[in-house]
């Protein structure tokens, strides 16, 4: 791995030390927009951590995270070097001591994901995927059989600031549920995508998502040998939110299917 993915790598390490160091306090925990959706002085901390680090590493980069703080200026994510950084990727679970979260960290040139880096400090878990480089598990080469939905795990996320939504997830669900082994709904859609690249899920599916919850799993998951794209087919986008069925490529075929013949294509358009 070259000299630029080593240092990237051990500052997220760094980060997940201040994960699971924290002790959170009620005073600590902050609303944001919408129902349910939180931040806590622990997500502000961490991305001011990466923020400060990666400026020593790579200083042309600008930066696309998820809180709204010093450093992150969402810029043109078209040119030059961007990280996209979900500093606590899985709130809620921490709000509730889930020890199921992340830190998620993509990093893309001229608008093309370059490498991502998936980070459950609770397992030391560091999922990782370069450009024509492959994926990893730690330092341990991942690929993916190309299972069908019937053979594995189907993963699926929704958040209640996204619940316009909650119809059209909910019957997508119910096929999930009958055609896959099981359905599960872990709270972070970083983990859930990573998972695919190791084969523990057949797939994750979400109808609104940020790009720093997805850049840097779907380039760990397309180095592994599986397919992301929106519910309509198309390529997901690095600059704004979309929805994304991420997967094994047949488990992708299928869930494109269920989604055109639950809504249609127009339909489908109004919901994307
Ligand atoms: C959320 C998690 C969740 C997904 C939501 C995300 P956060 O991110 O990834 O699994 O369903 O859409 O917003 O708020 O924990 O960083
Ligand atoms: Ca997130
Ligand atoms: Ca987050």
């Amino acid at each position: 791995m070259n000299e630029l993915y080593e240092s990237i790598e051990k500052v997220i390490k760094q980060a997940g030390e201040i994960l699971l160091s924290a002790h959170l306090k009620k005073d600590e925990i902050f609303s944001k927009e919408g129902p349910a959706n939180y931040v806590t002085v622990y997500d502000r901390k961490i991305q001011r951590f990466l923020i400060e680090e990666f400026q020593k590493i790579l200083p042309a980069a600008t930066y696309y995270g998820e809180e709204e703080m010093e450093g992150n200026c969402h810029g043109d994510i078209r040119h030059g070097y961007v990280f996209f950084i979900d500093p606590i990727d899985g709130t809620t679970n921490f709000l509730f001591e889930y020890v199921h979260s992340c830190i998620s960290v993509g990093l893309s040139l001229d608008g093309k994901m370059i490498a991502g880096f998936v980070y459950d400090p609770y397992n030391n878990r560091m999922y990782k995927g370069m450009k024509n480089k492959g994926a990893y598990l730690n330092d341990k080469r991942v690929t993916m059989e190309n299972k069908a939905l019937s053979e594995g795990i189907a993963e699926f996320g929704c958040a209640r600031y996204n619940d316009d939504r909650v119809d059209l997830m909910m019957s997508v669900v119910k096929e999930l549920f009958l055609r896959s082994i099981c359905i599960r709904n872990g709270g972070s859609a970083a983990i859930g995508i990573s998972r695919i690249s190791t084969g523990s899920n057949v797939l994750y599916f979400e109808l609104k998502i940020q790009p720093y919850d997805y850049a840097a799993g779907s380039i760990i998951l397309e180095e592994a040998g599986g397919r992301i794209c929106q519910a309509d087919g198309k390529e997901i986008t690095l600059d704004a939110p979309c929805s994304i069925v991420s997967g094994t490529k047949a488990a992708v075929e299928e869930v494109l299917e269920i989604l055109h013949q639950h809504c249609g294509q127009t339909t489908l358009q109004k919901y994307i």
